[in-house]
């Protein structure tokens, strides 16, 4: 049988006030009648006291520098009317609103934090306990956290001591004989949430017994192992700041990447960052962007022979040798290697016609077009995890390209960008100085 029962009688916890003295003068009644501590008993404090004793009591006009100096990073920020209400991760690895630091049940005009160091804390009130009861508890510090997905709050273990609080499943087997993948179930939080049925928020009810979990009683685990590194967090921002982090390193994830994994690339990407690259300007309100998406159709060698023969044609003119013409055309290895092929053109044919140098800047606005098609749709591959390089080589053969893919004279190859999954990652990008890149222009 589970039993979970609530301590009466403890008084306002002041700064210096031993918990688990507290605790002990309290009362309750478990089903039998008694009050007393045995072994395998867990009990679960709310932390807002063990913060207390603690002298964790600060203004609440220094709320806002009291949330920056307990935080190591903003996960998430919401604007209301009422507020800003600021998600944040506190040094002790947990996530939670305003740093967990609390206005309720404390002074007017004070704010609570949470305990310094709740696992120690937890540490020190079980050890009391069980020197002074002679039983071998556990000890749950708590919390109450909003939940992402979820409505309401719960309680969730912040602090433990002499409590198992994960259960492993992984690799164990189901009742149909499956092998569970991913199964940790957090029994911290489940007793913690549980207790929290019995404490109550506003009628000053810190503290719970729980009974009948005795062989969860004895384990060296603490709640800081119930934190998940952001690294390993699918979900480590809020999507607001998600996004902008996205958007903003979005140019600078792509780098040309010439080394790829035989995994195949998804058509789904493909499509993916051509509708990026079609949300490129264009001149004269066109959208004169054309593609040719190759895996490893017979096309794309017959376009790579062609290509190639323009080349080896083109090369024997500068007068360069079987073995020199050899050697070059094997640089065109990454485009038989790649695992998919965007060969992109840009159709000029909407372009104005004049009989003079503007016919030039005409053909250059579709061109500059096009490359901007085509970094939009390397940006996407990048944000979907795939490489790409852009090689020149069918600017070089226009006409070989066209006659192959059955395009119209109009039609400029642009290049051909290579997809597929990086061998291996790619570099940062080092930190770019401008300065460089700017025109000085005198002032008026
Ligand atoms: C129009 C154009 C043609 C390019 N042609 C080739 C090419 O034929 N072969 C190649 O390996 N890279 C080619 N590149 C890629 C550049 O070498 C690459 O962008 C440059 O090294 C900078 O590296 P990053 O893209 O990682 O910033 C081309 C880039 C552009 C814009």
């Amino acid at each position: 049988m589970l039993e979970v029962v609530a301590v009466a009688g403890i008084d306002e916890i002041q700064p210096g006030d031993d918990i688990a003295a507290a605790i002990l003068d309290g009362t309750w009644e478990w089903a039998d009648g008694t009050c007393t501590l045995a072994d395998g008993d867990i009990v679960v404090i709310t932390s807002k006291i063990v913060s207390k004793a603690e002298g964790q009591i600060l203004d609440s006009a220094d709320r806002d520098a009291v949330i920056d100096a307990e935080s190591v990073r903003t996960v998430a920020t919401k604007v209301t009317p009422r507020g800003t209400t600021r998600i944040v991760q506190t040094h002790h690895g947990l996530v939670l609103a305003a740093a967990g630091i609390d206005a309720s049940n404390t002074r007017p005009g004070t704010v609570v934090l949470l305990p310094r160091d709740p696992d120690t804390a937890a540490a020190t009130i079980g050890t009391a306990l069980a020197e002074r009861t002679g039983a071998n508890v556990g000890v749950l510090i708590t919390d109450t956290f909003g939940r992402p997905w979820r409505m309401g709050l719960t309680d969730n273990a912040i602090g433990a001591w002499n409590v198992q609080v994960l259960d492993d499943f992984t690799g164990k087997t189901d009742a149909h004989g499956r092998t569970l993948e991913m199964t940790v179930i957090a029994l911290a939080d489940e007793i913690a949430s549980a207790a929290d049925l019995v404490k109550g928020k506003v009628d000053q009810t810190p503290v719970a017994l729980v009974r009948g979990l005795a062989h969860l009683v004895g384990s060296p685990l603490t709640a800081a192992s119930l934190i998940r590194s952001a690294d390993e967090d699918l979900f480590s921002l809020g999507t607001a700041e998600a996004r902008a982090i996205g958007a903003a390193h979005a140019a600078h994830a792509r780098r040309t990447v010439r080394d790829f994994t035989t995994d195949p690339v998804p058509h789904h990407a493909l499509q993916i960052a051509i509708e990026a690259g079609v949300c490129a300007p264009a001149p004269h309100h066109t959208q004169p962007w054309r593609f040719a998406l190759l895996h490893d159709q017979p096309i794309r060698t017959e376009l790579l022979d062609a290509m190639a023969t323009a080349w080896a044609a083109d090369l024997a003119a500068d007068g360069l040798d079987e073995p020199a013409i050899a050697r070059r055309l094997a640089r065109g290895d990454i485009l038989r290697g790649a695992p998919a092929l965007i060969v992109a053109f840009v159709d000029t044919s909407q372009a104005h016609r004049y009989a003079d140098h503007r016919m030039i800047a005409e053909r250059d606005m579709f061109i500059a077009s096009g490359g901007a098609a085509l970094q939009n749709i390397m940006v996407s591959l990048a944000a979907q995890g795939l490489g790409s390089a852009w090689i020149s080589s069918s600017l070089f053969c226009p006409e070989t390209v066209r006659t192959v893919l059955n395009q119209p004279s109009t039609c400029q190859p642009l290049g051909i960008i290579t997809v597929g999954w990086p061998a291996e990652p790619a570099k940062p990008r080092p930190v770019m100085d401008i300065s460089q890149y700017l025109i000085t222009t005198s002032t008026p």
